[in-house]
């Protein structure tokens, strides 16, 4: 029996199918590089309040989608929501981004609740079912969550780090601890995602956007398990759903990544080569990615080249036409438009 999900490419992509033009959506493709975002984000006044307040964050979710011919919506939210819901002091500060009162021994862990949980998110599930109610019936809703790892850097970073040396310090010094840190985290997020699809999310995105600064002898405890018990919790409840995982910079081990994690859909990065990805991944998955969001951002000629190449390298087998990272908030929003023109010629 058909039903909606078969009309949607994005979700016949992540089943394997192959199509002449890709499915193309973009990860940030909501926020400051749009005018009417800036405009929308004056009514709340904390990040965190705009998120959580379902008529804005629904109008945002949209804003991409009133402009261009996208195959995905991505629910306007945050991956910093969960520390925030699980009863960490969280902040988003202009010019600096997310401030968060961190971790700095193992007694902080003790005071997150998952229990506490849905009735913080309780918005984003509204967002989604009214984000649903408006979507037109090609396009896929997306709903997400950061993997354990990257959500825990913040958490013990307390915000953005360029060494990550307090949560590897952390995470080495008490393993026993950081564990419990990630399991809380593993099951608050099967709580969350599970809501997230009961409200009307179609696909899952899985945002593990530092993975890559993981030692090789840490990748299994700290980025495949836990995502892989993220990914079968979800699947035992929605085997439809499907899961896309985005563990950025991994490099050669995107391969065991996908083994191990059971994932449909694999987001890259623009430093993973093509045709490696081609070659080595995509006879077991589909490849979502991986445009480096400068060339979007500079536009024009070598925007076209860069697209077509793509094309050529990926379009073989099943493939999203994705960024390898978010939209940098410089660019220009008819650049999207010329993206998209030389997509779906
Ligand atoms: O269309 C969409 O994708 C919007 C939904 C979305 C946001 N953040 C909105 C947002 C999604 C999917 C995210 C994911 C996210 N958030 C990630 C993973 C993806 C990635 O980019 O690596 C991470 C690491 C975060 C954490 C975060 N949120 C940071 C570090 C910052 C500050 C720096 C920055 O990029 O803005 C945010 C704030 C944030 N999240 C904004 C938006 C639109 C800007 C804040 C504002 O508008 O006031």
């Amino acid at each position: 029996m058909l039903d909606s999900r078969d009309k949607k490419l994005l979700i016949q992509s992540l089943r394997g199918e192959i199509f002449d033009t890709p499915p193309c959506w973009l990860m940030r493709q909501a926020g400051r590089y749009l005018p009417e975002y800036q405009q929308l984000r004056k009514k709340a006044k904390g990040f965190i309040d705009f998120c959580l307040t379902p008529e804005l964050a629904s109008q945002a979710t949209l804003q991409p989608l009133n402009r261009f011919d996208l195959d995905a919506a991505i629910v306007f939210s945050d991956i910093l929501l969960l520390p925030y819901a699980l009863g960490q002091k969280v902040e988003f500060k202009e010019n600096i981004g997310p401030v968060l009162d961190p971790i700095r021994t193992p007694g902080d862990i003790v005071s997150l609740s998952v229990e506490r949980l849905s009735g913080i998110t309780a918005p984003v599930y509204e967002t989604i079912e009214i984000v649903k109610s408006k979507l037109p019936a090609k396009v896929a809703l997306i709903g997400f969550a950061g993997a354990p790892w990257t959500v825990a850097t913040y958490m013990i970073e307390g915000g953005t780090s360029r060494s990550f040396d307090r949560t590897k310090v952390f995470a080495l010094q008490y393993p026993n601890d950081f564990q419990k840190l990630l399991d809380i985290l593993v099951s608050a997020t099967v709580v969350y995602l599970l809501d997230q699809i009961k409200a009307g999310a179609e696909v899952i995105q899985l945002f593990d956007s530092w993975a890559g600064v993981v030692p090789d002898i840490c990748r299994e405890s700290w980025i495949i398990k836990p995502t892989a018990k993220i990914i079968s919790a979800v699947r035992r409840q929605f085997p439809e759903v499907p899961i896309i995982g985005f563990p950025r910079g991994i490099g050669v081990s995107y391969p065991e990544y996908v083994k191990e994690t059971g994932v449909n859909g694999i987001s890259l990065d623009q430093m993973f080569p093509l045709e490696k990805a081609a070659e080595m991944l995509q006879s077991k998955v589909t490849i979502q990615g991986a445009l480096d969001p400068h060339i979007l951002m500079i536009g024009g000629e070598q925007l076209r080249l860069e697209v077509q190449r793509q094309l050529q390298m990926l379009n073989k087998g099943a493939y999203i036409f994705n960024l390898g990272h978010g939209i940098l908030p410089q660019t220009p929003p008819e650049h999207v438009e010329q993206l998209l023109s030389y997509i779906k010629p």
